[in-house]
């Protein structure tokens, strides 16, 4: 059960900071933590405070720290086994954050860290994708998705994704070139010859996306790999991947958003004493953008 609670302010360790948090981003895993469905991956105990998504500023620095000061507006994805970002402070490790964009609020830099990373590492550390390839993002509409279209156009792809009808307009202003109601079209119909799918969905969808890939193409996914034997059949890459929190890439991130290239899309923002209610939304799956909670 997720509800507020009183608990003392965090004292960070010597690679750590105390962040004030400004604004936190909800996330998928939020949820699924607390359903105890990522134990294996993520071992936590309980209680718990939720969120790994944080904008805000620092308040108090460890010892070691030497790379921020006092006063840094920063964003970040924390130690997702540690207690998160649905709070008035956090203590992060230093080597987690970079400066926030300047061009945004905390509200929208806290919708960029997890899903940002995430997106970035699907399409260029996993996926290699390249300048002229063809990728296929699924769930393109969604908070990783939102991001992917956006960075996989600007590395000069041929982008196509899939959405339902209500977010077709908006993945197509994010930059696809084609966009598929995933609700009324089968994808492996209209796709060939791809170089890269990144599944943000699994299970069928992950199986299907094999007969859309050329041969020697890559597949690569958030959610358990679950067709190897089919995938190597065929001569694809299947890969199943975690995202880090990489601070240059989240550098890399920033600059693009201070640029105008990348834009976070929000969905909604609820005040942090609604916290159940963003996750029951997350939960139902069907989130354009980001729910972001608003802590100050
Ligand atoms: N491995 C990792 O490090 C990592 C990191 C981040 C996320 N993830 C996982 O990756 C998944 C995606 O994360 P997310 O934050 O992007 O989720 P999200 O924001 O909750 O995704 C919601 C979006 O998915 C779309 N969607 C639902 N079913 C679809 C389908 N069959 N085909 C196409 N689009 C569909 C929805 O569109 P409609 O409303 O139109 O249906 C909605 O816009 C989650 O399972 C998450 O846990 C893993």
């Amino acid at each position: 059960m997720l509800h507020l609670e009183d608990f003392p302010k965090p004292t960070p360790a010597a690679d750590e900071v105390l962040v004030k948090v400004y604004a936190s981003g909800v996330n998928p895993i939020d949820w699924k933590i607390r359903a105890g469905l990522r134990k294996e991956k993520f071992p936590t105990s309980f209680p718990l405070i939720l969120g790994w998504d944080v904008s805000g500023v620092i308040e108090e620095m460890g010892n070691a720290v030497t790379n921020f000061k006092n006063g840094d507006e920063v964003y970040g994805r924390p130690d997702v086994t540690k207690n998160g970002t649905y709070a008035e402070y956090v203590a992060v490790k230093a080597n987690q954050l970079a400066i926030k964009p300047k061009s945004i609020d905390h509200i929208k830099a806290a919708a960029v860290p997890l899903a940002g990373l995430t997106a970035w590492q699907g399409l260029f550390d996993h996926g290699k994708l390249e300048k002229g390839q063809k990728v296929l993002i699924q769930a393109g509409s969604g908070g990783v998705g939102s991001y992917a279209v956006q960075l996989a156009k600007w590395k000069g792809a041929y982008v196509i994704a899939t959405a339902s009808e209500k977010s077709t307009e908006l993945v197509k202003q994010l930059g696809a070139d084609e966009v598929i109601d995933y609700k009324k079209e089968k994808f492996e119909d209209k796709v060939k010859e791809a170089d890269l799918v990144l599944d943000l969905i699994g299970g069928d969808t992950q199986k299907r996306s094999l007969q859309v890939l050329k041969s020697g193409g890559r597949l690569i996914t958030t959610l358990k790999a679950e067709y190897t034997d089919k995938a190597k059949e065929r001569n694809i890459h299947l890969e199943a991947y975690t995202a880090q929190s990489y601070p240059e890439q989240l550098e890399k991130m920033a600059t693009l958003i201070d640029k105008g290239i990348v834009k976070p899309v929000i969905a909604e923002v609820l005040p942090l004493e609604k916290a159940a209610e963003a996750q029951k939304k997350s939960e139902d799956g069907h989130i354009v953008g980001k729910i972001v909670l608003q802590v100050v």
